[in-house]
Order: structure tokens, then sequence, then C-alpha cells
């Protein structure tokens, strides 16, 4: 009895691990390492992530504004109203699996919430949060 309990929480363990990294990601974050940064952290990325901040037309914008607030959700684009598939890869398995297409959005959607690019930290607690979704 003990060791089906042992071994089902092994089980759950080795689930969870295995969606919080692709290659993809184990690539990127290598990348932000040798960049300086360390210690992702999922909380200061969801932190991060829902941080408002004032837009250009005097609005409040988050991550969310896109992504919507339910990551296992699709989310619609603040400008064009258009679908963008759940960001969570629990329910979405297409995500994070292209480094060069992650490191694309960062840059243009960091670009256009904060007004600037994200750090190499930021840009790793980001993930880190977003790959336990
Ligand atoms: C103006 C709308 C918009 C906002 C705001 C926005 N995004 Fe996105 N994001 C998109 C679109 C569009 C895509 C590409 C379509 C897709 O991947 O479904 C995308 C894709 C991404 C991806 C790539 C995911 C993958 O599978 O590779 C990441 C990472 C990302 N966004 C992070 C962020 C972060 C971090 C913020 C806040 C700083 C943010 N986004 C805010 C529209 C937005």
């Amino acid at each position: 009895m003990k060791w089906h309990k042992l071994l089902l929480a092994l089980g759950m363990l080795a689930a969870a691990s295995a969606a919080l990294a692709t290659p993809a990601t184990d690539e990127l974050f290598a990348r932000y390492k040798s960049a300086g940064a360390a210690g992702f952290d999922a909380e200061r990325g969801s932190k991060n992530w829902n941080r408002e901040v004032q837009g250009e037309a005097g609005e409040m914008v988050s991550c969310t504004a896109c992504h919507g607030k339910d990551l296992g959700k699709e989310g619609r684009h603040r400008k064009t109203d258009k679908v963008i598939k759940p960001m969570a890869p629990s329910v979405n398995k297409e995500r994070y699996t292209d480094a060069k297409k992650i490191e694309k959005w960062f840059k243009r959607n960091c670009n256009d919430v904060w007004s600037r690019e994200c750090t190499a930290q930021e840009k790793g607690d980001l993930l880190k949060f977003l790959l336990g979704q």
C-alpha cells in the first residue's frame, strides 16, 4: 500500500516535470544563464505576466491583454481581435517547442507591453511560469 502510493507520487512527479521543459526551452534557459541570469522563478514570472502598465492610449495592459486571464483557454489579440491559441502547454502541445519563435514573440510582446525588450532573467522567469501551466 505504502509502496503503491510512493510509486503513484513518483509517477505524478515525472509527469509534472515532463511538462516543465522542451528541448527548445532547455536551449533558451542555457542561453539566458550564459547571459548572466540564474534561479528562474515561476512566481516572479507570474507577477510580471500579470503586471499592468499604461498603454499608448492610457489603458492598462499586461501580457493577459491578448493571451487572456486563463492560459488554458484561447486569447484574443487586443488590436486585431484574432484568436490566439491557449498558452498553457498542458492543453496546447505546440507551445514552447521552437526557440526562434519564442524569442521572436518575447521581443515583439515585451516591446508592445513594456516598451522595451525583456531581460534574460525576465524571459527565463516568464518561461518557467508558462511551462508550468
Ligand atoms: C498585442 C497582443 C499580445 C500581447 C499583449 C502579448 N502577446 Fe504574446 N503573443 C501574441 C501573438 C499574436 C503570439 C503568436 C501567436 C501564437 O503563438 O499563438 C504570441 C506568442 C507569444 C509567445 C510564443 C509562444 C510559443 O509557443 O512559442 C510568447 C512566449 C509570448 N507570446 C509571451 C508574451 C509575453 C511575455 C507577453 C507580455 C509581456 C505577451 N506575450 C503579450 C500576442 C500578444
